[in-house]
């Protein structure tokens, strides 16, 4: 119900519902804060020194930053602005579009799957079907007013610039640089306003817990004042600290099953803090529901025999939103 949003009140003490038992919370102390995730610049004019970085990030991180990315400065500007604007409607404007089941292609929620997790996340979500756009944006919020603009604006250069790292990805396994656009078939493409209220008790809970994502490829704009994203790497979680005019890139889970195994859908979350909200818009490049995926022929060889075995989209989706986000990777269940 729209009452359980937390971007329409103001917390003075964490709800019990939202307190992970002591052997689940983030330990924030023990977060490395001074690494840096690779950042590829994809101004550069040589092309292979671009396809070697990102294969390496692929591989080492499955997560990168981009630099140089082609979307414009102000564009990203009032994508977020737009975006806070939205969590700050009035609670009766907000309740029209909530919704906590899963399938519903257009609603605002809140933490991850209200139906199913026994904890909650500090977390308020708008989530949005983008493609084609002209199907789903006239269903699209048109509160604020620049809502629909801004938001499609900035799908259509999303999808283009997820098109070229579908390129240079493909190319850095060795495979043709149309293979990922082609194999995936006609994606879908979702998006995540994520909106993480200050919270009163940061060490006891998560925006989001630890998970991977279940899609081909997301592109996360972060806030570019407050950190919260965090990354498994080396078996310590490190701090993605915001670079002005970055986007984040990551490796989902679709993408790892395609590679066989070579890129990594990385283990990540979102952390809270006692006295900044935080904001952030994933973008999600998602396989065409029907189309057949699993490790590409190529990356198949007797000393590398298939990790993963062929399923559709549409039957991991279903298995990843009928689980809760501690879980064991879900790409696990898939494994020949
Ligand atoms: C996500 C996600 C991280 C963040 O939406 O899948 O990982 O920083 N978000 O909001
Ligand atoms: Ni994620």
């Amino acid at each position: 119900m729209a009452e359980h949003l937390l971007s329409t009140a103001v917390h003075d003490t964490l709800p019990g519902n939202y307190v992970r038992p002591e052997s689940q919370r983030p330990r924030l102390a023990e977060v490395v804060t001074g690494a840096r995730i690779p950042v590829v610049d994809l101004g550069s004019p040589d092309r292979a020194e671009v396809v070697a970085a990102i294969g390496d990030a692929c591989r080492s991180h499955g997560f990168f930053q981009v630099l140089n990315h082609g979307i414009h400065a102000d564009l990203i500007a009032s994508v977020m602005a737009v975006g806070r604007d939205f969590f700050r409607l009035p609670p009766e404007e907000k309740a029209k579009l909530y919704s906590d089941d899963p399938a519903r292609k257009i609603r605002l929620s809140t933490s991850f799957n209200v139906r199913k997790e026994t904890v909650h996340n500090w977390r308020d979500y708008l989530r949005l079907h983008c493609h084609p756009l002209h199907e789903f944006v006239p269903d699209w919020p048109s509160n604020p007013p620049d809502f629909k603009d801004t938001m499609s604006k900035y799908c259509k250069e999303v999808r283009e610039l997820g098109f070229r790292l579908y390129a240079a990805i493909s190319e850095s396994l060795g495979l043709e640089a149309s293979y990922m656009k082609e194999t995936l078939g006609e994606q879908e493409q979702h998006m995540a306003v994520n909106f993480y209220p200050p919270c009163p008790e940061p060490e006891l809970t998560y925006g989001l817990p630890a998970h991977t994502d279940p899609n081909a490829l997301t592109i996360l704009l972060m806030d570019q004042d407050v950190a919260g994203l965090q990354v498994l790497h080396g078996g310590k979680w490190v701090a993605v600290n915001p670079q002005p005019g970055a986007l984040i890139i990551n490796i989902g889970d679709q993408l790892q099953a395609l590679s066989n195994g070579q890129y990594r859908s990385v283990w990540h979350r979102a952390v809270v803090n006692s006295d900044r909200e935080r904001m952030s818009v994933a973008s999600f490049l998602c396989p065409c529901n029907h189309v057949v995926l699993g490790p590409a022929q190529k990356l198949i060889t007797e000393d590398t025999p298939a990790v993963y075995r062929n399923y559709t989209y549409d039957e991991y989706y279903k298995k990843f939103w009928s689980r809760n986000l501690d879980q064991e990777h879900c790409l696990e269940l898939f494994r020949t």
